[in-house]
Parts: C-alpha cells; structure tokens; sequence
C-alpha cells in the first residue's frame, strides 16, 4: 500500500497511511521518487529525512517503501570514486559544486559495466563461513582487494569460476543454490561484524613528530582534531591521509565554505602516495559533501564512510576514515532535529547528539576480521571538529573529547605565529601513551619513554621559566635556567615543528624522532656540563653545533645516521673546549 505526504518541511516530509512501515525503511517520496529514510514511526505516520532536495513536492503526492534500508554497496570500483553522502558517485565538478545530482535518478555506487579480472583462492567442495575469502582482484595497481563471501552466509560451494566478471555477474554458487557475487550490500548505520576486538597496543605512524612522540593515536584508535578558523585542520587531515601507515584512506569532507569541497575535489585526487608514487586516490574513497547538497545527506555521509572503512578493515587491512570537519556534520543533525520539530538541546544541537558521536567512534578498533584465516584488520578514525571561535567548550568538542581516545588541540597563537603543526602540547593528551609503551620499546628504542618523559618535563619547565622570564626578564635568570629555556625553544623549533610541505620533513620515521630527540637531551647534557666547567653560555649557544641541531629535521634518511653520529662526537669533544 502506498502512503501519502501530509507534510513537507525541507528535508523533513512527513506521510500517513505507512502501516507496514519499519525505522530506517528506505522510500521513494513523491512523484519524482526521491530517496529518503523513516526516522520515525507514529502508528501509520512515518517521518521521512529526505537525502534529495524537496522543493515543489506536494501534499498528496503518493510514498513507496522500498521494504529495505538504506544500503551501501561494497565492492570493487570504490577506490578512486567520489561520492556523496548515500553513496551516489560525483562523476564531475559541475555535479560536485553546482547543482547535485538530477533529482530521484538512482545511480548504483558501483560501475556496473565494468568488467574486473577474478582470481578464485577457493575450490568447489570448500566449505565457507561468512567473511571467508573467495578470491581476489586487483581493484588498483598497488591495491589487491579480496572479494569475502558476505558476513550472514555459509554454505560448501559447487562452483566457482575466474576471469572477468561486473559486481553482478555470478561468479559461482554455494550447494544451497545461493549465486555469489563480486558485489555485497550493507545497511549503514550499523556496524558490520567481527570475530573478536583486540586490544589496542600498535601505533599508528603518522611521521609526525608532535603526534608520534608525544600524543600517539595507536592503530584502530580514536583522535580528534579541534580548531578554529585557519589553524591547519585540513592540512593535518591531508598530511595523515598521505603519511599515516594504514593501507587505505575514506575521507569524508563536510564543507561549509562553498569552494573548500571544490578544492578536495580538485587538490585531493593530485595528491601523490609517497609509497608508490600513485596518486593517493588508488587507495582512498573520497566523499564529499557540498553546502548547497541537502543536510539529510552530510548527516548520512559519516555512516556511509565508516561502512566503506569496515570493509576494508574486514578484508584485514589498516583503514583510516578522516573526516574534515565532523562539526558541519553536527550541524546538519541539528538542522534535522529542528525540522523534525525535536525537543533541542544544548545550543540547539539535539540531545542525542553525543550518543550518536560515541556510537560512530565506537566503530573503530582493530579487530579480527570474520573468517577462518584470522586475519586482523583496523579503522582508525582521526576527525577534524571546527569549533566557532575556537572555543573548546562548545557540545561537539565537548561530546567528542569524550568519547575520543586522543586530542590533538590547534591553537590560534600557535598558527599565528605559523609554528606548524599548531598542536598546542599542553593542551593534547593521549590516552594511549601507556599502551604504546612496549611497542616503543621494542620497535624504536628500550630507552624511549624515559627520553620522551625527559623532553615532556624540559618543555613544561620551559613553560614556568617563560612566566617568570615574563616578571624578572631572561638575563635576571640563572645560566642553567637559561640553558633549560634555549633547550625549550630548541624543542619546540627545531622537534615539534615540522613542515607539511618540506619534501624530507613532511615525514619523519619513529627511529628518526627518537635519534633527533635524544641528541638535542645530549646537548642539553654536555651544556649543563659546560656551565660547572665555568665556560660561557654564550659561547657554547653560539657554537655552530646548535644551528646543525636546528638543521637536522632537514637531512635526508640516507644521510642521517652519519650526521648523527658525526654530530654526537662533536658534542661531546667540541662543546665543553
Ligand atoms: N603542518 C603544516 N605545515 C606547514 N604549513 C601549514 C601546516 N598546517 C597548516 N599550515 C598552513 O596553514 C594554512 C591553513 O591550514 P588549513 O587550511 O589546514 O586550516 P583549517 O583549519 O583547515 O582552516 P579552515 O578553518 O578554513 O578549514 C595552510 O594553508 C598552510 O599555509
Ligand atoms: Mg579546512
């Protein structure tokens, strides 16, 4: 039975005769058939969030529901497509920064012509659970995807056949009759399942010193981003998107300024992966969402990208989903709930809003994926949040920081006085750090807690001698303070500052950070050394080692170790003459 609309407010329609309607029902409304999702049930009455734009639809107009949710399709083709928030694909700018898409025309998420080449990894009479692999296809150059038999299946199969096959071609059968194919569908907003969480003691590497060193996000892990207008957000996402050693990149861009998604569109797809020299769209799905789309479709795009990220994570790979900025995402909720004509909450965002911030961060994690061959595949979710005026205090700050297990604080000043990253180090936190510790250990250096407490407690010290510095002024102070504070600058110029854009800096391997932060404490040590010999302050922080220290970020890696250790017997001869 079809229902009608008895109400439209933008992207809010409301229909009645909806008797066998369930929530999250996907429906056509309108003449047009434009697609929309129940999000909420009144006896026969179904609210509808609309993903389309609802301008000159009428009161009366008839409603079909599809029996269905709103589902992703999962498959190969996603790489290198840009999407919309329900997955349709932005074939070209126009499309991307003008006008959206026709409205009510279905375009499948995944190309339907295209043949891709199958290569089985089973054998007829393989008994299979859900999540086993079937086999694969090159998707990208570098990318091998694995086609995985769907999570709700099990079944011996009876036939399977290579060569070159669309998403709905029937690859093979199981003995029950059920078809398999390339293609696999997924309601969004539920999280796709797993065999068992672990959990989390391995990093992500970012190559960024500030976050590897001092606040690391570790691998299926949670970190947020917050800063005002300019402080670099957007250039963090990127540098993470290129550096950061996960296997494949869902970037969901939220745009306010009408031009900013239209330079992801342009600028992202140039990017190069520094691991392959390829552009970095081989291994990333890029959803973008314009200001002009419909909100309904922004609120859905996280969702939509997070389903995407777990199944890559399902085929045992490290995912990274980077959202850019998820505040335009929580503004659309709250337009949504006003529609709905909710109850509002705190600044008018809807009091569900932190719940449904934890339940998207709840769906990082490393895990082992579904499966007989236990393999174990990541997401990580590192989102950009845009608080007016910079002000932490605001609900989505305050809901993410939460729910997020790190913070990498922008500040204002910080940019201002364009010491990049604009990571404020007082005000991040990890709440890994301890997790992390082993690995560190292991994998860069037995003594790299110790150096990193060293440089943490050097910089806080800093901090208090600049407040009294401020009263007293710098020459009232002690030579060894004087020392503590050239050491703090050292730090923070020549550590933690790192350029995006400088082609060795951009990326700086753990070893690298380690062997850097340990020879600034090393000059720390042979200057403090110094001043009980009674020689100058001056004369040593005017000796040419300290320009090379400051230098060192800029040295390739094949150079690197021969710097080092050249600069380390210097120190140690030259400075205390
Ligand atoms: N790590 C970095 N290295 C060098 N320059 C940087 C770095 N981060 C930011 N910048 C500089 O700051 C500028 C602004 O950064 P970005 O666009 O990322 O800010 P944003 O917070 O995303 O801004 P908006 O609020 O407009 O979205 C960049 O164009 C760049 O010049
Ligand atoms: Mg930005």
């Amino acid at each position: 039975m079809e229902g009608r609309i008895s109400k439209v407010s933008g992207p809010a329609v409301v229909a009645s005769n909806m008797h066998d309607a369930h929530m999250y029902d996907m429906v056509k409304v309108g003449h047009l058939g434009l697609v929309g999702e129940i999000v909420r049930l009144d006896e026969d009455k179904a609210t509808i969030q609309v993903y389309e734009d609802t301008s000159g639809i009428g009161i009366g107009e008839p409603v079909l529901n599809t029996g269905n949710a709103l589902l992703v399709e999962l498959g190969p083709g996603l790489l290198t497509s840009i999407y919309d928030g329900i997955q349709r694909p932005l074939h070209d700018i126009a499309n991307a920064s003008g006008d959206f898409i026709g409205r009510g025309i279905y375009i499948p998420g995944l190309p339907r012509e295209k043949k891709w080449s199958f290569k089985p990894t089973v054998k007829p009479g393989t008994h299979l659970t859900g999540g086993d692999i079937l086999g694969t296809i090159q998707e990208t150059p570098a990318f091998t995807h694995k086609i995985m038999l769907p999570p709700d299946m099990e079944g011996t199969v009876s036939e399977i056949k290579e060569g070159e096959f669309t998403v709905e071609e029937t690859i093979g059968h199981l003995e029950t009759g059920e078809a398999l194919h390339l293609m696999q569908t997924w309601p969004s907003r539920l999280g796709r399942p797993y065999a068992e969480k672990l959990g989390s003691n391995v990093p992500m590497i970012t190559g960024q010193r500030i976050l590897d060193t001092l606040f690391p996000v570790t691998d299926g892990g949670t970190a947020i981003v917050p800063g005002g207008f300019g402080t670099g957000k957007t250039v963090v996402e990127h540098t993470l998107a290129k550096f950061a050693n996960t296997d494949i990149i869902i970037y969901v861009g939220c745009g306010e300024r009408g031009n900013e998604m239209t330079e992801l569109i342009y600028e992202f797809p140039k990017l190069e992966d520094p691991r392959t020299g390829l552009p970095l769209m081989n291994r990333t799905v890029l959803i973008a969402n314009t200001s002009n789309m419909p909100v309904a479709a922004r609120e859905a795009s996280i969702y939509t990208g997070i389903t995407m990220a777990e199944y890559y994570r399902d085929m045992g790979y490290k995912v990274g989903i980077l959202a850019d900025s998820t505040s335009r995402w929580a503004e659309a909720l709250r337009e949504m709930s006003s529609r709905l004509a909710e109850m509002p909450g705190e600044e008018g965002y809807p009091p569900y809003l932190a719940t449904k911030l934890a339940n998207y961060y709840e769906r990082s994690g490393r895990v082992v994926c579904l499966g007989s061959d236990k393999r174990v595949g990541s997401v990580t979710v590192i989102s950009a949040i845009s608080p007016p005026g910079g002000d932490f205090s605001e609900p989505v700050t305050q809901a993410s920081m939460r729910v997020a297990g790190a913070l990498w604080a922008l500040d204002a000043s910080l940019a201002h006085a364009r010491h990049f990253p604009a990571i404020n180090w007082k005000r991040s936190y990890s709440l890994y750090y301890e997790h992390l510790k082993d690995w560190f250990k292991e994998n860069v250096s037995e003594d790299w807690f110790e150096v990193r407490e060293e440089a943490m407690a050097l910089l806080q010290r800093e901090a208090e001698l600049q407040e009294v510095a401020q009263l007293v002024g710098v020459d009232a102070l002690p030579d060894p303070e004087r020392l503590i504070m050239e050491i703090g600058r050292c730090l923070r110029e020549d550590y933690l500052r790192q350029s995006a854009f400088h082609e060795v800096d951009c990326f700086c391997k753990p070893s690298k950070q380690y062997e850097m932060l340990k020879i600034i404490l090393l000059y720390h040590k042979a200057c403090q050394e110094g001043l009980e010999k009674g020689i100058s302050l001056e004369k040593m922080l005017k000796h040419p080692i300290r320009a090379e220290l400051a230098r060192l970020k800029e040295v390739p890696d094949d150079r690197f170790d021969a710097v080092i250790s050249d600069l380390t017997k210097r120190i140690q001869s030259e400075l205390g003459e």
